[in-house]
C-alpha cells in the first residue's frame, strides 16, 4: 500500500482515516474523494477530489494521474437511509462497487471494503452470530452489503484482484456524525449527554448489538490491508467486533462520569425492526486467528473518552 484512493472520504469514517493514512503513508499519497466537500483537514491537508464512485471514467482518470495501487471504497448509503430510498442505495452500493472493481480490476489495485452487522438477517443466529453462516438481511443496505462481499470474493476469485473486507458493527466516533444508520443513537446519545443532559432514544432499552469506537475501526482496516494475504481464508468479509451494548447499558455507563443524565425511549418502529434483524454479538475468531484482530476499547474506555473529546467540542455538560 504506497498509494491510496479514499472514496466516499467527508463521511464518519473517511474523515479519520484519511489523516490516519496520511500520517502512516505521507500526505502527497492518499488521495481523499467524495461528492461533497469534507472538513478543512480533509480537504486541504493532501489531495482532494469531487468523485461519484459511480463514475467509471473520473475513478480511472484518479488512479492513473495519482499512480494509485489500494482503494478505500466507503461510499455508500446506510441502513436508514437506505430504506428511505432503496433504488439509489442499490444504486451508489452495488453500482459504485462494480464500478471501483473493475477499475482496481484494470489498473492492478487492492480493495477494501467495508461490510456490515447489517449483511445479517433474522434467520441468523444471532449471540454468536458465526463467522460462515445464513445471510438473508430484509434491508436494501443489508442485500447490497452481502452482494458486495460477494461480488469482492468474485474479483478475487476470477481476476486476482487482493480484495479484503470487514463487517463493521455501529461505530462510534466524536469527529463527524454518522450518515444515517441504525446504530446513530450510539453516538447521538453522547451529544444529547452532554449539550442536553437527557436523551430520548429511538431504540428499546435492552436492543443489544456490537459496537466499535472508531480508532479500533481505523486500525482494523489498516491491519487487515497489511496482512500477509497468505493467511486471509475469509477476505470479504471478517466479522469484528469490539463490545456490546444495549441503549440501557450506554446511559448506564455514561452517568457514571454525567450522574444526572437522564434517558428516555420513543420507539422507531421502522429502526427497531432493522435492530432486531441483526447479530446481538458477533463472533470474530476469524479475524483474530487469521490477521491477528484485538480490539483496544471496550465500553468503560470508549465511554470515558468520547466524554473528554465530545466535552472539548460541544462545552460542558449542562448543571443539573
Ligand atoms: P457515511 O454515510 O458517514 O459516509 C459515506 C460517504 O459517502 C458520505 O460522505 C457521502 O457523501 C459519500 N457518498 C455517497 N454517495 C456517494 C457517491 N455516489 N460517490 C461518492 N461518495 C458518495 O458512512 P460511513 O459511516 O463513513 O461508512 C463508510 C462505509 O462503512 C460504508 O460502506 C458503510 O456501509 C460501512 N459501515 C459503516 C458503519 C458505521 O457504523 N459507520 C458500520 C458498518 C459499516
Ligand atoms: N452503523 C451501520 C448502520 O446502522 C451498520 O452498518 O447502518
Amino acid at each position: 500500500m504506497k498509494r491510496i484512493l479514499v472514496t466516499g472520504a467527508a463521511g464518519q469514517i473517511g474523515s479519520e482515516l484519511v489523516p490516519t493514512l496520511r500520517e502512516r503513508y505521507g500526505r502527497e499519497h492518499v488521495v481523499a474523494s467524495d461528492i461533497k466537500h469534507g472538513s478543512d483537514a480533509l480537504t486541504h491537508g493532501g489531495p482532494f477530489l469531487l468523485l461519484d464512485c459511480r463514475d467509471a471514467d473520473a475513478l480511472a482518470d484518479a488512479l492513473q494521474q495519482h499512480a494509485v495501487d489500494t482503494i478505500f471504497h466507503l461510499a455508500a448509503i446506510l441502513s436508514a437511509a437506505g430504506e428511505r430510498d432503496p433504488r439509489r442505495t442499490y444504486d451508489v452500493n452495488l453500482g459504485g462497487l462494480f464500478q471501483v472493481l473493475e477499475v482496481a480490476r484494470e489498473n492492478g489495485c487492492a480493495v477494501f471494503t467495508p461490510s456490515s452487522i447489517a449483511a445479517f438477517g433474522p434467520d441468523t443466529p444471532r449471540d454468536p452470530t458465526p463467522q460462515d453462516t445464513v445471510q438473508r438481511p430484509t434491508t436494501m443496505y443489508g442485500v447490497t452489503k452481502v452482494a458486495g462481499e460477494l461480488l469482492c470474493d468474485y474479483y478475487h476469485r476470477r481476476f486476482g484482484v487482493d480484495t479484503r473486507g470487514l463487517r463493521y458493527p455501529g461505530l462510534i466516533s466524536h469527529v463527524t456524525p454518522p450518515g444515517g444508520g441504525t446504530t446513530d443513537y450510539a453516538v447521538d446519545i453522547f451529544y444529547h449527554a452532554l449539550r442536553h443532559g437527557r436523551y430520548t432514544c429511538f431504540l428499546a432499552p435492552d436492543t443489544q448489538l456490537d459496537l466499535m469506537y472508531m480508532p479500533d475501526a481505523i486500525r482494523a482496516a489498516i491491519e487487515l490491508m497489511e496482512a500477509d494475504a497468505e493467511r486471509l481464508h475469509h477476505r470479504n468479509a471478517f466479522n469484528v467486533t469490539a463490545m456490546q451494548a444495549t441503549p440501557a447499558r450506554l446511559a448506564q455507563e455514561i452517568r457514571r462520569h454525567l450522574p444526572h443524565f437522564a434517558i428516555e425511549y420513543a420507539v422507531d418502529p421502522a429502526r427497531q425492526a432493522i435492530a432486531d434483524s441483526w447479530p446481538r454479538r458477533v463472533d470474530d475468531r476469524a479475524a483474530r486467528e487469521e490477521w491477528g484482530w484485538r480490539p483496544e476499547y471496550d465500553l468503560e474506555r470508549m465511554t470515558a473518552e468520547m466524554i473528554e473529546q465530545l466535552s472539548l467540542k460541544v462545552g460542558k455538560p449542562v448543571p443539573a
